[in-house]
């Protein structure tokens, strides 16, 4: 994680703050030329998420096949009470990729949190979800925040101080890091939160590569365009070329690595320019857009210790599809 970068902070009304750390003015030229100079090429999945991206993930979370956002859900619902037992009174809850905030809403009137803290790299598309929030929870104080959690390892100053502070990672998110990103993550959010604080992260599971396999591959074609549409954002930041007609969506699930990957194949040989570089593809190569590991709870477990946190209860789906990890900061 790099040090804190200047921020500018505004107050939407009483309760409702914005904070943008200006995602946009870091490197991401350097960071997307860089990726698509690598063997294989690659883009960050990050760059999924501009407004249309996020509206197409929500979209994704309610097709049959995706079964992770229901499963996730259900948890939430079942072990609510036991979830609020843990957090305690009045904490500051903070959301890592909090998108349209559906999952916490579940939580928030039980909680009752001195306040709720998303952080997302969508900026526009989070202040919508936070303004949106606020009129549905009138008394919740919120500070809505746009950074990258790749960068940024402190929050704004302004927050409130003296709260056990509750991290939230819902979506099985962690799973879109390299191993050793997810470790140096989770060391950054156990620094976050303290050594009186906890999180609350929703982890998909190792199952049978059928089920993995259509999640990633809906009948709809609406995760195709949620990966397509990574290219139009690309044009959009890079004054790029990009036709969306000439590559194909392509995911399957690695064993080996344990992961799903997304990829968007050429389906012919042909040369886009972006940032005033240009790139040769050859028909059938691809671009890796997005892995999604999947774990299996030890393995979890083991990752987590070595962050700084202890798994203090793991709930899970009949099916062992997917689990919900109360984890305590440790000494
Ligand atoms: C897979 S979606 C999960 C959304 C929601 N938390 C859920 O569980 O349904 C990932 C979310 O993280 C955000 N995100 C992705 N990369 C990010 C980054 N580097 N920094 C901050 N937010 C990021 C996206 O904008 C998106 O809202």
């Amino acid at each position: 994680m790099q040090g804190r970068v200047q921020y500018q902070s505004e107050q939407a009304d009483e309760g409702l703050y914005f904070y943008d750390f200006n995602v946009q003015s870091h490197d991401q030229k350097q960071e997307i030329l860089t990726g698509l100079k690598q063997s294989p090429k690659t883009i960050s999945a990050k760059y999924f998420y501009d407004q249309q991206g996020s509206k197409l993930f929500e979209a994704i979370t309610c097709l049959p096949e995706y079964y992770p956002t229901r499963t996730e859900i259900n948890l939430l619902r079942q072990y609510q009470q036991q979830i609020l037992e843990r957090a305690g009174e009045q904490c500051l809850l903070i959301e890592y990729g909090s998108g349209a905030s559906t999952k916490i809403r579940l939580l928030l009137d039980a909680l009752k949190p001195k306040a709720y803290v998303p952080l997302d790299i969508s900026k526009d598309f989070l202040f919508a979800c936070a303004v949106q929030l606020r009129a549905q929870f009138p008394w919740l104080e919120i500070h809505a925040t746009c950074l990258d959690y790749h960068r940024e390892a402190t929050l704004p100053a302004q927050l409130p101080r003296d709260f056990k502070r509750v991290a939230f990672f819902p979506g099985s998110s962690l799973g879109n890091f390299t191993p050793s990103e997810s470790l140096s993550f989770l060391r950054g959010v156990r620094a976050t939160v303290g050594d009186e604080g906890a999180l609350l992260i929703g982890v998909d599971l190792v199952k049978d590569k059928g089920t993995l396999n259509a999640a990633y591959n809906d009948v709809q074609g609406v995760t195709a365009q949620f990966n397509l549409n990574i290219l139009s954002h690309l044009n959009h930041l890079g004054d790029g070329n990009f036709n969306a007609q000439h590559f194909s969506h392509e995911a399957f699930f690695n064993e080996q690595e344990s992961r799903i990957e997304m990829h968007l194949r050429s389906d012919l040989d042909q040369m886009v320019y972006i940032f005033g570089e240009h790139f040769v593809f050859k028909a059938g190569e691809s671009i890796v857009t997005e892995y999604s590991y999947k774990f299996v709870p030890q393995q979890f477990e083991r990752l987590a210790r070595d962050a700084g946190f202890v798994s203090h209860k793991m709930w899970c789906d009949a099916g062992k599809n997917f689990a919900l990890f109360w984890l305590e900061a440790e000494g």
